[in-house]
């Protein structure tokens, strides 16, 4: 693959080395170019063609997004972010009082508020305790012993360490424990590859303004037709049941397909703005951005560790992701940022450390400026 090819997509390469795509990323100009097609269409027809035009392209986005993750099209919704999706589970889910969810202390708050909300339910929330950046699947394991584990919600790739969890072992251990498996998959998806059936996942969300170079605001969500049935949607809307552009006639079958999650009006352009991006990560292979998100994070951290900078995230086999979390001597990593900043590299400050995170555009000499900055 020649990725230097790949900077044309990107103009932010001109400007600055930006190295933060666990936060917000920059669109690339295949999404540009989706969101221009959104905006003429509308700005020069309206919805005169919205079958043709505007439910055709939904449709077809759902088809990739479903490819992405190795689902099907009715176990995909859109969502407006992950903390929406997550929401969706955690209010809808049939829970029984003394349910407990299990999830860890590295967790980014959109995967530990919706389950603290739920006290009142009877439900408790299992906080894993996790050392040095990463969780064992051992300690995962001795508590899904505990029958009144109904879920375990976890992020594919942990935002501030980096580190990445092995889901298919996650996935079997749920299975073997009778436990819904709940992925938050913002910091892998479009990165890393994954696969919802290889990884017994039930429920998965993720939005498209970090790894999936998308927009903000648009994500998806995807319920595995297995448990579509034991979430009840707290909302419902015009959109939400069958042939819902019969609007003479009022009722309440729901679609049988993760459709129901969608209750009105899509968020067009951010799915056209999805679809861009998406068929640009297959298009690339995700296995094959992988392979170059974890060979640029290598270069990085030998950079580092030459220069004598601690890297925090955890590097053990399997356990590297897109983010690479690091301090700068006595510096707070706030400085560091504010320093690297000034020499236009885009950083950010996370728990403790400098995190960043290149993806397959950036260049190897973007890393050593990086590391000469320092
Ligand atoms: C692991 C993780 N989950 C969720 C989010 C936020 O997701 P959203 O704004 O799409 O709800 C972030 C953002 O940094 C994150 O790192």
């Amino acid at each position: 693959m020649n990725w230097e090819r790949t900077r044309s997509f990107f103009p932010v390469t001109k400007d600055l080395v930006y190295l933060n795509h666990a936060g917000v990323a920059p669109i690339s100009t295949r999404v540009d170019e989706a969101l221009r097609r959104f905006s003429a269409e509308a700005l020069q027809r309206g919805a005169f063609d919205y079958e043709a035009f505007f439910d055709t392209e939904i449709e077809r986005v759902r088809g990739r997004a479903a490819t992405l993750i190795g689902a099907v099209p009715a176990e995909i919704a859109f969502a407006k972010n992950t903390t929406e999706g997550l929401g969706i589970v955690a209010a809808g889910l049939d829970w029984r009082r003394g349910d407990r969810v299990v999830t860890c202390d590295l967790e980014y708050p959109s995967n530990v508020y919706p389950w603290w909300w739920l006290r009142d339910r009877g439900v408790e929330t299992v906080m894993l305790r996790t050392q040095h950046g990463r969780l064992s699947l051992a300690r995962v394991e001795e508590a899904l012993r505990d029958p009144a584990v109904r879920m375990l919600a976890l992020s594919s790739v942990e935002f501030a360490s980096g580190f990445r969890h092995d889901l298919p072992a996650l996935g079997a251990l749920c299975r073997e424990h009778g436990v819904l498996f709940c992925v938050d998959a913002i910091q892998s998806l479009g990165c890393l590859p994954i696969d919802v059936e290889a990884s017994g996942i039930d429920f998965l969300a993720a939005d498209g303004h970090k790894w999936l170079l998308s927009v903000e605001g648009c994500g998806i969500f995807y319920c595995a037709r297995r448990v579509q049935d034991r979430v009840t949607p707290r909302v419902v809307g015009w959109r939400s049941v069958t042939e819902n552009t019969d609007y003479d006639r009022c009722h309440l079958d729901l679609q049988p397909s993760a459709g129901r999650f969608e209750e009105g009006s899509p968020n067009a352009p951010g799915i056209f703005a999805l679809g861009a991006a998406i068929d640009l990560a297959l298009e690339l292979g995700v296995g094959a951005i992988a392979e170059r998100v974890l060979a640029l994070g290598a270069r990085l951290i030998a950079g580092l560790e030459q220069r004598g900078a601690i890297v925090e995230s955890p590097c053990g086999p399997g356990e590297r992701s897109g983010i690479v979390s690091f301090r700068w001597q006595d510096e707070e990593p706030r400085d560091t940022a504010a320093r690297l900043r000034a020499a236009r590299i885009h950083v950010v400050a996370r728990r403790g450390g400098v995190r960043a995170s290149p993806h397959y555009y950036n260049s190897e000499a973007e890393i050593d400026a990086l590391v000469g900055a320092l």
